[in-house]
């Protein structure tokens, strides 16, 4: 296959406009901060950044609640100032990603408002409506313990109508075909202003079938299709990157089985995995998860991701593996929410141990998918716990050791600025990592750098190597006739592994792109390795050839 699929090899920043750069003092980060950032960004290596929603809205659920997709909301500025990021973007080589928000819509949506006040309006049917409340109201709310039901009485429509989420997110009536064309409209209008594609919020509901007689949804995925091939016909290379957190046997039906649905998806499955591997040191669960999302279309790739926007949710875990998550990563009440996740940054989790946190950075980019990192992981952010539910770990981007990090000059920033302690902007900020060589932020450029050249992850087949060591995890990816190896430590304490690489002569030398200290195989053709606590090795895979041209020299 040809290599041009952008999306197979990059490294996704994620970002909210909102806590990122604020350029006129309002408090409020804007488009004209974050073009001002680019630059930054750009540094960084990263190839696509994922916009969190930044059209118009209330507000009430961070812009996931948006009362109009065709505008940017006017805090942020306008959609001149959103042309001229993606411009500006592109000029850089890197990609821009929004998100696509179509599983509901605000109150406030002129559409739902329309709907309410007249049974006959045309937008009645854009929503889900029942005259009783029906028997399961009370399942299936996605934020337990804030959210009491999923059916809620409208005094003007006079019925009760059907949202997933908070009351203030009305589900649209996706089977509605006029939805489904205004959801291809709001694609094309993005994709006209200069977008890659969109990162299409809670997939599994916008698909399944809605309504007060709906006992068991089944999925309507033929819905997918007409998505993507809508997309690839106005941009080629345009892409969705799927949020839908769904147990693996179900994964290739997002996909498609052709690979004509879903270019990605994130990979829940893996990240609850991934954590339990660093809570327990036990890296078992993790191969296991790598193996069981393997499957997948040759043109569709993962999005792997550490921490993002929401709580670390930790629904799939057994129950002994998510209260071993929770007693090592959020032990107090406070750090955990919706009674399945953790609210907490990564920093905090890992106790800013460095090389925890290394060896966190590592396993994630070399992951069999794209890395998608948030803002603020690269210089090690923290949280603010006293805020409430998500927004603890969504506070502004730290820039510097000028008051409120930077980000504004206003005296009230949109959510505060984490400030004092272990994560202040007094301390954790890029100015001041900038300067330090050994810094997060230096050492995540060399990273992602590392991760770019070592284009087999992207595209190669991924093998689990066996190190007899429960807490080493060993992939090895072959792709082209060229091959990486990446062993991973999980262990607190040093340990011995042997392995062999398993693909005949070339593997008799592993060479290390990261630090120097390359291996060489026994007679047996075994490698052996000693790996201090936590450590992380990248190799290039070698054979012969390599050794004799060495000895020649
Ligand atoms: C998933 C988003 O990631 C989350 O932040 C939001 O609250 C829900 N979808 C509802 O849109």
């Amino acid at each position: 296959m040809i290599n041009d699929l952008w999306y197979k090899n990059a490294v996704v920043y994620c970002l909210s406009v909102e806590t990122f750069m604020d350029s006129n003092g309002d408090g409020i980060g804007d488009f004209q901060g974050l073009q001002r950032r680019l630059d930054y960004i750009s540094g960084l290596g990263v190839n696509a950044i994922w916009l969190m929603p930044f059209q118009t809205s209330p507000g009430r659920d961070d812009g996931y609640d948006v009362s109009d997709y065709y505008n940017v909301d006017p805090r942020y500025g306008t959609l001149g100032d959103f042309v001229e990021f993606t411009h500006g973007a592109r000029q850089r080589g890197i990609r821009v990603l929004i998100d696509l928000v179509v599983n509901h819509t605000s109150t406030q949506h002129p559409w739902f408002q329309n709907a309410r006040s007249d049974p006959e309006s045309y937008y009645r049917d854009w929503y889900i409506w029942s005259d009783k409340k029906p028997a399961n109201a009370n399942e299936g709310m996605v934020f337990p313990g804030v959210q009491k039901t999923t059916w809620t009485y409208d005094e003007k429509a006079r019925q009760y109508y059907f949202h997933r989420f908070y009351e203030f997110q009305p589900d649209l009536n996706t089977s509605n075909p006029h939805v489904q064309a205004e959801i291809l409209k709001i694609m094309g209008f993005w994709i006209q202003l200069g977008v890659s594609g969109f990162r299409m919020d809670a997939v599994p509901f916008v698909i399944a079938e809605k309504g007060a007689d709906v006992k068991k949804p089944r999925e309507q995925f033929a819905m997918l299709r007409v998505f993507r091939e809508f997309l690839q016909w106005r941009l080629g290379d345009s892409i969705i990157l799927a949020e839908a957190n769904v147990v693996p046997k179900e994964n290739l039906a997002y996909f498609g089985d052709d690979g004509d649905r879903m270019q990605m998806m994130f990979n829940f499955h893996v990240n609850q995995a991934l954590f339990y591997a660093l809570a327990s040191g036990d890296a078992r669960p993790l191969a296991k998860a790598i193996v069981n999302t393997s499957d997948r279309p040759e043109t569709g790739q993962w999005g792997m991701f550490l921490r993002n926007h929401d709580e670390l949710d930790l629904g799939r875990l057994t129950e002994k593996q998510r209260q071993k998550v929770f007693s090592e990563f959020g032990p107090d009440k406070n750090m955990q929410l919706y009674d399945r996740g953790i609210r907490r940054r990564l920093a905090p989790m890992l106790e800013n141990d460095r090389r925890r946190l290394e060896l966190a950075y590592s396993l994630l980019f070399s992951l069999p998918g794209t890395p998608v990192l948030r803002y603020g992981d690269e210089i090690g952010m923290g949280d603010d716990l006293s805020l409430p539910e998500r927004n603890c770990a969504r506070t502004p981007m730290q820039w510097s050791a000028e008051p409120h990090g930077g980000f504004t000059k206003n005296d009230k920033p949109v959510l505060p600025v984490i400030s004092g302690g272990l994560f202040g902007f007094e301390h954790i900020n890029v100015a001041e990592q900038r300067r330090d060589p050994n810094s997060m932020l230096n050492w995540t450029e060399r990273l992602i750098r590392m991760r770019k050249e070592a284009p087999e992850i992207g595209w190669g087949a991924c093998t689990v190597l066996n190190t007899g060591d429960t807490g080493v995890l060993a992939l090895r990816y072959d792709w082209r006739d060229n091959s990486v190896l990446i062993v991973h430590n999980l262990n607190s304490k040093p340990v011995e592994v042997t392995f062999v690489v398993g693909i005949g002569e070339h593997g008799d030398l592993l060479i290390d792109i990261a630090d120097g200290g390359n291996s060489e195989a026994d007679a047996n053709g075994r490698h052996r390795l000693l790996l201090d606590a936590y450590a992380y090795r990248w190799f290039r895979v070698g054979g012969l050839d390599y050794l004799l041209r060495r000895k020649e020299v």
